[in-house]
């Protein structure tokens, strides 16, 4: 069984940081690769773990539709399109990744995307555990693309704004009754003076928070200078409070975080 971690919220709050600090801290799961997902089309998580992302699963739906006639015959669309998809996984040291993208050309993707999602249940048994930064919007939920998630953290930064899409998401879990087993909120970016605050955030989300990540300037130094999020120092408290929230999340048979 795969483990799946999604990571929601609204754009700009830290999904992609958290979801980089999570593969980072996971991968070599039980001695095996991980599976990150970038499910975001505007995301750069692969930018954040400091590695290039080739092909993606956007651009492989686009090739299959240009493609498509051109095949030789002993070549069916499908297996085209896994061929592509295949390649579209990319291997690195202690983690696969998979960039979703988007497709931006014209044409019907309701074939391919019945394949994908066939493909990505393959893909996604392969492995153990993945971890998926989401797109910002509530459409994937709504729309049910989502496959079983045992755990679905909610990313606001300390703003009712952050926090109303918190609640939203939330809500619309419940009401739709989608497989995510556990939500959690994640409280991201919090200035020191705000630290009494996150009991109130945590009310009005009505969610319930299991992490408080402090602002940390050295996380926006990284990212202003392209560094990978990874290698964050040690004492980076963004990254001692992911750990302490990898910590949190009771992941099957996971060996624990060393400091
Ligand atoms: N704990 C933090 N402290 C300081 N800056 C942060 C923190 N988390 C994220 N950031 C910064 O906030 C911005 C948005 O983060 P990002 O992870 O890209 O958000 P999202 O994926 O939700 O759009 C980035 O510039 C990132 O460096
Ligand atoms: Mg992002």
């Amino acid at each position: 069984m795969t483990f799946s971690i999604a990571v929601s919220g609204k754009g700009g709050t830290g999904k992609t940081t958290i979801s980089a600090l999570l593969v980072s801290l996971l991968k070599n799961y039980n001695g095996n690769p991980i599976l990150a997902v970038d499910a975001d089309p505007n995301s750069n998580l692969n930018e954040a773990l400091g590695v290039k992302a080739e092909l993606s699963v956007g651009r492989a739906r686009e090739l299959l539709l240009e493609n498509r006639d051109k095949l030789g015959p002993t070549q069916t669309k499908e297996e085209y399109f896994n061929y592509l998809f295949q390649s579209a996984v990319e291997e690195f040291d202690g983690f696969d990744l998979l960039v979703m993208g988007r497709a931006e050309g014209p044409g019907c993707y309701c074939y391919v995307n019945n394949l994908l999602r066939k493909i990505m249940d393959e893909l996604a048994g392969r492995y153990q555990l993945m971890v998926v930064d989401t797109e910002a919007g509530l459409e994937h939920f709504s729309r049910r693309t989502t496959r079983d998630i045992d755990i679905l953290l909610v990313v606001t930064d300390p703003t009712a704004k952050g926090v109303l899409t918190a609640k939203r998401v939330g809500d619309l879990i419940k009401s739709l009754n989608v497989g995510i087993h556990k939500v959690f909120l994640v409280i991201n970016r919090v200035p020191p003076q705000f630290m009494d605050k996150v009991k109130d955030l945590e009310a009005a989300s009505g969610l319930k928070c299991i992490a408080v990540i402090p602002e940390d300037s050295s996380v926006q130094e990284y990212d202003l200078a392209g560094k990978p999020i990874p290698d964050l120092p040690n004492n980076s408290p963004a990254l001692k409070a992911v750990k302490a929230l990898v910590e949190k999340l009771e992941i099957p048979q996971f060996q624990k975080v060393k400091p």
